[in-house]
């Protein structure tokens, strides 16, 4: 370990900023925002200021590489070691995919955690950044703990940092950094075991030896190296597999979030004459994942629960599941599989945390999100790769395409049809008056088209482990044959407001499930617009992103 000279601990003073509140995943503002001087130390130094007893204790730090990762790195390294850190275990170039970070802080027993994302918005100059703080079980930190941290950030008089020179995060080892060690780490290593230890690899090789073909688009955000890694190198899928795999700061001028809309080059070659047999795409933190067969696009609802009928296939979840739990606009195919295996289907607000208590408690094995969110109690986090190897899994083991996997299910279960609209940079009075007047509605029992309402409310939360109560999480206009409107802003944009409709229709009958979403939720589409009076509002008559 390389000596260090004497290093003086400033103390410096500062004052709070305005707006320092977490949203769904922590604190995401522009990158010029976060520049301005003391901006990040002041948050940095508020996460701090809220924990007790980390003296000595190891501290998780990476990001998934965005421009002003490497800059935040350094500032939160030489303020860690001001705090009294021990070790700072730190990803190769200041990178860790956010499931990654989960899996180094729940191996190495650490006190928790720093993320540096903006998760799947844009990165550079005049784009987004972030920064998450997650505890020792290794997941988001729960509303208590964010809500204690951003009362801090409205006190704040003073940071501590230490005066020195920047730290070389480009070699693997160790550095003191005053009393503390800063340990850089292969990013990829520990998550690609813990990914060897759930999953059948000798399976998943020979599938590929077999012929079988996949192109995992890594929109040049941070799962590059960990697709290459994992899918091409220890499984032998051909070299080429992993497309955009250079992480960039600006991940190629692209808006790193696998969908059907922006994951294009991965959509275009699904569709083409000589598609591969899977297709899937992350995020720009590795946590959120697409899946497409040839051809074919499985909704992350409908992908929850094909996992969950079909997770005893692989050696990690051999023993079955505890529970499944989704968020609450998440489809309801999970449920009824839940019901078909006799454990319990958990219905938590919009953000991975709420999963966090469940998983603990282990009451869930598997949980989703819609928002291409899927994971397990492997780490506290969503994770992209994790999902697409459990696909992968699924199909060695049963020998079926994707589309075939996906339509026996249907066949099984039925088919929800579930589609998601968002009106993206909103007026925020606009969007906050939809929701006001929804809240409002007294919809029960009324008719409308061919639906009847069961009932309509705002969503409320109370966590079945630690009983606390999260209300206001969305409008939902349930209706009696199950089908559903949800609305709900979102906790996550950094640009004026943005309304997402959620709407969901089941479908029992095997001869209807070859519709269109679009066309099988035409009539829900309209009454949600007709609800909400979006058009008179919002002045919009079409949704920016439809997924
Ligand atoms: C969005 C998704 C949500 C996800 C979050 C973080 O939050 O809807 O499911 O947990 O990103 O990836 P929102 O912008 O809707 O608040
Ligand atoms: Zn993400």
């Amino acid at each position: 370990m390389a000596t260090e000279p004497s290093i003086k601990v400033i103390i410096r003073e500062s004052t709070p900023f305005e707006g320092q509140k977490p949203g769904t995943s922590g604190l995401r503002k522009k990158v010029k925002v976060f520049q301005q001087p003391h901006y990040l130390e002041n948050f940095v130094q508020s996460i701090f200021d809220t924990q007790e007893g980390f003296e000595g204790q190891t501290l998780v730090l990476g990001g998934d590489g965005r421009f002003y990762n490497r800059e935040a790195v350094q500032v939160i390294l030489k303020m860690a070691a001001a705090n009294g850190f021990g070790r700072v275990m730190v990803g190769r170039g200041g990178i860790l995919s956010t499931p990654a970070a989960s899996c180094v802080i729940r191996k190495y027993g650490a006190f928790g955690g720093i993320i540096l994302s903006a998760s799947h918005n844009p990165g550079g100059p005049d784009e987004d950044f972030g920064i998450k703080y997650n505890t020792a079980a290794g997941g988001p930190a729960p509303e208590k703990v964010t809500e204690a941290i951003h009362a801090r950030t409205r006190q704040i008089t003073s940071y501590r940092i230490l005066d020195c020179p920047d730290v070389d995060l480009d070699q693997i080892g160790e550095t003191a950094l005053g009393g503390m060690v800063v340990q850089v780490i292969d990013p990829v290593e520990d998550y690609a075991e813990l990914m060897e230890s759930l999953f059948d690899f000798d399976a998943i090789r020979t599938l590929f030896h077999d012929g079988f073909r996949i192109c995992f688009d890594a929109m040049h955000a941070v799962t590059g190296p960990y697709a290459c890694e994992i899918l091409e190198k220890r499984l032998g899928a051909v070299p080429g597999s992993v497309i955009n795999g250079k992480p960039l700061p600006d991940f190629g001028q692209g808006h790193p979030d696998p969908n059907l809309v922006h994951a294009h080059d991965l959509v275009a070659v699904m569709n083409g004459p000589a598609a591969p047999d899977m297709g899937a795409a992350s995020d720009g933190d590795g946590d959120r994942n697409m899946i497409l067969g040839r051809n074919f696009y499985v909704t992350p609802s409908d992908s929850l629960a094909v996992l969950a009928a079909n997770a005893h296939l692989a050696p990690g979840y051999a023993e079955g599941l505890k529970g499944i739990a989704r968020s609450m606009p998440t489809s309801q195919a999970p449920d009824r599989v839940a019901e078909a295996l006799g454990i319990p289907c958990w219905e938590t607000p919009t953000g991975w945390k709420f999963f966090g208590n469940l998983l603990d408690a282990g009451k869930a094995t598997l949980c989703g999100e819609e928002s291409f969110g899927t994971g397990s109690d492997h780490v506290r986090e969503k994770d992209g790769l994790w999902a697409v190897l459990m696909w992968l899994n699924v199909v060695a083991a049963r020998g079926e395409a994707i589309d075939e996997i996906v339509r026996g299910h249907w066949r099984q279960y039925g088919r929800n049809y579930y589609s998601r609209h968002d009106y993206e940079g909103l007026d925020t009075e606009a969007a906050e008056g939809v929701m006001e007047h929804l809240r409002n509605l007294a919809l029960k029992g009324r008719r409308i088209g061919s639906f009847e309402v069961a009932f309509n409310d705002d969503f409320s939360y109370t966590d079945p482990v630690d009983g606390a109560v999260s209300k206001k999480q969305g409008i939902r206009v349930v209706f009696t044959d199950g089908s559903r409107i949800v609305y709900r802003l979102s906790g996550t944009g950094t640009a004026g407001a943005t309304l997402r409709i959620y709407m969901e229709r089941y479908e029992p009958d095997p001869e209807k499930h070859d519709q269109d979403n679009q066309d099988a939720l035409a009539e829900l589409i309209a009454i949600a617009k007709d609800l909400a009076e979006i058009s008179r509002r919002t002045g919009r008559d079409t949704p920016t992103v439809i997924t």
